[in-house]
């Protein structure tokens, strides 16, 4: 198994930004929902290697030695969800591309069945994730979410909005993610609403559960 590496959030008033702790040294990011209000371009997260998602490289990143951007580009991130609080999520970067988890509440999951009616792909028969995720949850834990946080439309970054009937969204909004871009609307398994722009479900990585705190990112042969 190829060692995990730890990624951390750089603050960043324009753009998230995050690096990796070759050291080991990890923070995530518990800090609420709508400091999100950046757009994430995936074509310029993909060209990254994996490094830095978005925004201008860093002397730290520019300073890594290309074995070590290799082993950023692919490897498995692994990621403490111990702290996750519940309504809340953390983010990482995972082959370039920012990756939440989020912790659902029982309320949350008990609105996903009701939704199906509203949804373009309620199954996820178009949409990518692993076999093991392609359910009501799209997950293994249904409490946890994890999914590469891009929108399927043009590659900007939704927002958590969780509330139901977010004044923002109307009275009838069921809580899910945003896209402030063009409009999309996701609901809290990432399943894209009907009459939008976007045509995809967000997409789940492969991961697997290292213990019941730790997941790794990347990493699915458990379950393969
Ligand atoms: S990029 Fe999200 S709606 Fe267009």
């Amino acid at each position: 198994m190829p060692s995990p590496i730890k990624i951390f959030r750089v603050a960043n008033k324009k753009w998230p930004m995050y690096g990796l702790a070759v050291t080991g040294i990890e923070k995530m990011n518990t800090d609420g929902v709508d400091k999100g209000k950046r757009r994430f371009l995936l074509a310029a997260s993909s060209v990254a290697g994996g490094i830095a998602v978005a925004g201008t490289a860093t002397p730290f990143v520019l300073s890594m030695l290309p074995s070590q951007r290799a082993l950023a580009a692919g490897a498995p991130v692994e990621v403490d969800i111990s702290k996750i609080e519940p309504g809340s999520y953390v983010t990482v970067a995972w082959r370039g591309k920012p990756v939440w988890v989020t912790y659902r509440t029982q309320a949350m999951l008990e609105q996903l069945p009701k939704n199906d009616p509203l949804l373009r792909d309620p199954n996820s028969n178009e949409s990518t994730q692993p076999d093991y995720c392609k359910n009501e949850y799209r997950s293994i834990k249904p409490q946890y979410l994890v999914h590469v946080n891009i929108c399927t439309h043009l590659g900007c970054a939704p927002l958590l909005k969780k509330q139901v009937g977010d004044p923002s969204l109307g009275a009838s909004w069921p809580g899910g993610f945003f896209c402030p871009c063009h409009g999309s609307r996701y609901d809290m398994s990432v399943r894209v609403f009907k009459d939008v722009p976007a045509p995809l479900n967000m997409v789940i990585p492969p991961y697997v559960y290292k213990t019941d705190s730790r997941i790794i990112i990347g990493q699915d042969n458990i379950h393969s």
